[in-house]
C-alpha cells in the first residue's frame, strides 16, 4: 500500500472528495444514540443513494445471532463499548457465521493500537473509533471499495443556470480556464448541452461528438475511452464537447450518465459540468452528486424565484454538503429595471459568492474570438470578480495524504500511526 506518498490534490476550500457508494447492503448495528443519529445523516446522504442500508440497535452479538441463519451482507458496520478482550471474543463468535466476502467495520470507544493490529490482522476491513462523523463513515464505506493506489477520484463542480442565457456556461469555462492554467490542474470540462453546447466555440476548437459517443458507448466506457473522445485545449485542459447538432435528438438517462461521469473522475483531479438549464431526472441527479454545485443568476424576479428553488432544493437533497455558491451576473444593464443585489441576497437567504458586471464589450469580444474574459479584459471588474471565484472555488495546491486504503482514515483516528 503506497498511503504514504503524498499527492497533489485541489483541495478547493471544502471537504475532501469522498467517493459513492456501490450497490451493496450494508448492516449496522449501533449502541449509543451518537452513532444512531450519525447514521441517521449517512442514510440520507448524496453518495449513498446507491446503497441498501439497514441500521438497528445492538452490538457485535446482536448481529452474530441476526445472522445465524441468513446471509451476512457486503458491509457489516458493528459498534461496541466493550474492551479488548470482550471485543475478540464477540468477533470470534461472529466469524461463525459470517460469510467470508462480508467486509466488517468496527466503531469501538478504545483507542487501543494492539487491539487494533489484531483486528487487522484477523481480516477487519476497518476500525473507526467512536464518536464517528457521518463523513467519516461514509468514506471509510466507500474506501473498501477503491482498490488501493486506483487514482483518486475527481472533485466535480456542476455548473447551472437560473434561466438560459445567464452566463451559466461562460463563467463555468473561465474557471475551468484559471483552475488548468493558474492553479495548474488537469481539468475536463464536460459539456452536457448536447445540441446548443458552446465549451467548443469559447475555447476556439473544432466541433467533436465527444460526449455523444460517450452516451451512445456508455454500457462500455472506461477510461480508455474517455481519453479518446476528449479534445485537447492544452496541457492541462479537456474538453467532452457535445457535437451541437439538431439533426439527431439525444436523450439523456441517468443510467447512461452515470458509468460516464465514473470514468472521467477518474481521469482528472478537477471535473467542470456545465449543466443546461434543464430540470429532468439526470440534471437533478447530476446536480445532487456534484462536490460543489454553482448557480449563476441574473437580477430579474424569474432568476430569483428558480435560483430559490433549485437553492433550496439541493440544500435539504444535500444536507452533508456547502450549500450551492450563488453567482449575480449580468449586473447594471444600462435603463434596466433590476433587484438589487442586497434584497436578491435576502430573498434567497444567503449572499451572492459574486457579482458580476454586465459588460457588453469583454463579453462580446470573449465569445466572438473564443478567448476567456482575463484575456480579453485583464483589468476589468468580470475578470477580477472570476478570479476571486476561482481562488474561492480552487485554492491553492496543497499536498495532502494519497486517498486510499484504509491509511488515510486511520492516521487521522490513530495519531501514534502517524508517519512523522
Ligand atoms: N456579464 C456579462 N456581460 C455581458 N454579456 C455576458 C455576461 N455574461 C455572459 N454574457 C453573454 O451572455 C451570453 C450567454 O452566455 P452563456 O454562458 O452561454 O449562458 P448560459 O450558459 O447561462 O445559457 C453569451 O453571449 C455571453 O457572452
Ligand atoms: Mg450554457
Amino acid at each position: 500500500m503506497n498511503q504514504t506518498e503524498p499527492k497533489i490534490k485541489v483541495t478547493a476550500n471544502a471537504a475532501p472528495v469522498v467517493a459513492s457508494v456501490p450497490r451493496i447492503n450494508i448492516s449496522v448495528f449501533c449502541t449509543t444514540q451518537a452513532t444512531i443519529s450519525a447514521m441517521e445523516q449517512v442514510v440520507v446522504d448524496r453518495r449513498m443513494t446507491r446503497a441498501h442500508v439497514d441500521v438497528r440497535n445492538g452490538g457485535i452479538m446482536s448481529a452474530a445471532q441476526a445472522f445465524s441463519e441468513a446471509t451476512t451482507p457486503d458491509v457489516l458496520i458493528l459498534e461496541t463499548e466493550g474492551h479488548r478482550d470482550q471485543v475478540l471474543s464477540e468477533l470470534g463468535q461472529l466469524a461463525q457465521v459470517c460469510d467470508q466476502s462480508t467486509k466488517v467495520v468496527l466503531i469501538g470507544h478504545v483507542n487501543d493500537v494492539i487491539l487494533y493490529r489484531e483486528l487487522i490482522r484477523q481480516g477487519l476491513s476497518e476500525y473507526l473509533v467512536a464518536p464517528v462523523h457521518q463523513l467519516q463513515i461514509i468514506d471509510a464505506i466507500s474506501s473498501l471499495f477503491n482498490e488501493p493506489g486506483a487514482d483518486p477520484i475527481g472533485r466535480i463542480m456542476a455548473f447551472i443556470g437560473a434561466k438560459g442565457g445567464v452566463g451559466s456556461s461562460t463563467i463555468a469555462h473561465n474557471i475551468a480556464s484559471l483552475a488548468s492554467g493558474e492553479y495548474q490542474v488537469d481539468t475536463i470540462v464536460t459539456d452536457l448541452d448536447l445540441a446548443f453546447g458552446t465549451a467548443g466555440l469559447n475555447f476556439n476548437q473544432d466541433p467533436a461528438q465527444g460526449i455523444a459517443e460517450a452516451i451512445a458507448s456508455s454500457d462500455r466506457i472506461d477510461q480508455t475511452m474517455v481519453e479518446r473522445l476528449l479534445t485537447k485545449c492544452n496541457d492541462r485542459l479537456n474538453l467532452l464537447s457535445a457535437p451541437a447538432q439538431v439533426e439527431k435528438s439525444l436523450g439523456i438517462e441517468i443510467d447512461t450518465l452515470e458509468p460516464i461521469i465514473d470514468a472521467i473522475r477518474s481521469s482528472a483531479p478537477l471535473i467542470i459540468l456545465d449543466v443546461p438549464n434543464l430540470w429532468t431526472a439526470w440534471s437533478k441527479q447530476l446536480l445532487t452528486n456534484a462536490d460543489d454545485v454553482i448557480i449563476t443568476s441574473t437580477p430579474d424576479l424569474a432568476s430569483l424565484r428558480n435560483t430559490k428553488n433549485i437553492f433550496d432544493f439541493l440544500t435539504s437533497a444535500r444536507p452533508n454538503d456547502k450549500a450551492p455558491l450563488i453567482i449575480l451576473n449580468q449586473v447594471g444593464v444600462q435603463k434596466r429595471p433590476e433587484i438589487p443585489v442586497a434584497e436578491f441576497a435576502k430573498a434567497i437567504g444567503v449572499e451572492p459568492t459574486a457579482v458580476i458586471p454586465f459588460d457588453a464589450h469583454v463579453f462580446g469580444t470573449a465569445a466572438s474570438n473564443g478567448q476567456m474574459i482575463d484575456e480579453v479584459g485583464p483589468k476589468s471588474k468580470a475578470s477580477e470578480q472570476i478570479s476571486m471565484l476561482g481562488q474561492l472555488l480552487i485554492g491553492k495546491k496543497t499536498e495532502v495524504p494519497a486517498k486510499g486504503g484504509r491509511g488515510s482514515a486511520l492516521a487521522k483516528l490513530f495519531p501514534m500511526l502517524r508517519k512523522k
